[in-house]
């Protein structure tokens, strides 16, 4: 049932090419510059007359939520906000007709994130789902959605789920940014022709596993850890620390790099392993000024860089290697050393990686 791994995570860690596949088989139609997705296509109006999108949705699948906050705004020019399902519901919030609600979920079961989006129907606004349970409960109380088709995910910690989530969103995106016409023609075929890249540039970074374990193996005994990344990555290094917490149970928290300097920075000193997302065309520069501030305070750098860097390279402890790609679609490549990096420290510290102690695979109480 685990097709030869240990641990169901690792499996579905290494199922995330064909899972990326699966996701947008029938839908990327690089050829014909189409994107087909009847829930978006019925929809189209209440998406280009949208206000503003407002996702909703509860940990990983929140972190989602926050890539699509920048590639809809980055985009489709689409003003989006991230809320936490269960802030949302108790604050009383502004919802009118003119919103449009993503809910996002792996389970579909998720009782806050399902609360939200009765609280948002009930205000008139068009609620889209994106779930990866069929005949979920979130994909039958929305009024239309699109499936991640990741395939089961047995592990608590959610590893393919996110990045089918976010393959769904990004198309999304990218279908209205072209309905919109605020990309290019070139742009969006650019960006078509690299998404169909994505499967077999994950199933490259997936090769990085046995240098991913040594690092693990040095670090593997921190008993904190910081997570930075900027823009496009700094819900990845959100992502990055979740993982690490849940299954290591080593305190680990993740920031925007340019934050550090507003209080964080504090926390270094030479037992405080920071891993840095540093991809090319993120912010590069800022980022590498962002890494200086830790070496000089002697934190350990853990960098996640684009093949063929210099400038980490020579800045940073250890450096593990994605290929290159678009920016907005990086988040799809720098997840996936991060989630060996947990799964790697877990095992070795002997943690029941598959079921974490206090957590479910779906969070039914509210
Ligand atoms: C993290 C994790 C949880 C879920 C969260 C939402 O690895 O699994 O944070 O992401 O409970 O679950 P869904 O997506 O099922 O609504």
């Amino acid at each position: 049932e685990k097709g030869g791994f240990e641990h169901f995570m690792l499996k579905e860690i290494h199922e995330q090419p064909n899972a990326i596949k699966d996701t947008y088989r029938g839908r990327l139609l690089v050829k014909e510059g189409i994107i087909r997705m009847a829930g978006i296509d019925d929809n189209i109006e209440k998406f280009l007359n949208a206000n503003r999108i407002i996702v909703v949705a509860c940990g990983t699948s929140w972190h989602a939520g926050l890539v699509a906050e920048y590639i809809f705004e980055d985009l489709a020019r689409i003003p989006v906000e991230v809320e936490y399902a269960s802030e949302f519901r108790y604050r009383n919030p502004v919802i009118t007709s003119n919103d449009v609600v993503i809910a996002i979920s792996q389970s579909g079961e998720t009782a806050d994130t399902l609360a939200a989006i009765k609280l948002a129907k009930a205000n008139g606004a068009f609620v889209f789902g994106v779930c990866n349970v069929v005949g979920s409960s979130i994909a039958r109380e929305t009024n239309a959605g699109a499936y991640t088709h990741a395939g089961p995910e047995i592990g608590v910690a959610s590893t393919k789920a996110f990045t089918t989530q976010i393959t769904v969103l990004t198309l999304i995106a990218l279908k209205l940014a072209k309905a919109k016409g605020s990309i290019s023609n070139s742009d969006y075929r650019y960006h078509l022709q690299e998404l169909e890249l994505i499967p077999e540039k994950v199933a490259k970074a997936l090769k990085s596993d046995e240098h991913i374990k040594q690092v693990a193996d040095i670090y593997k005994d921190a008993r904190n850890c910081l997570y930075l990344g900027r823009g496009y990555n700094f819900p990845v290094a959100l992502e990055g620390a979740l993982k690490l917490k849940e299954i290591s149970y080593i305190h680990a928290e993740g920031y925007p790099a340019a934050e550090m300097k507003h209080g964080p920075i504090a926390l270094i000193d030479e037992q405080m392993p920071v891993v840095v997302v540093a991809t090319k065309k993120g912010h590069y520069e800022k980022v590498v000024s962002n890494i200086q501030e830790i070496k000089s305070r002697k934190g350990k750098i853990i960098g996640i860089v684009t093949e063929g860097d210099i400038h980490v390279k020579e800045l940073a402890d250890h450096i593990i290697e994605v290929p290159e790609t678009l920016e907005p679609l990086s988040p799809l490549l720098t997840t996936i050393p991060l989630q060996l990096l947990s799964y790697h420290i877990a095992v070795m510290l002997g943690k029941n990686v598959d079921q974490p102690r206090n957590l479910a695979k779906s969070v039914t109480v509210e």
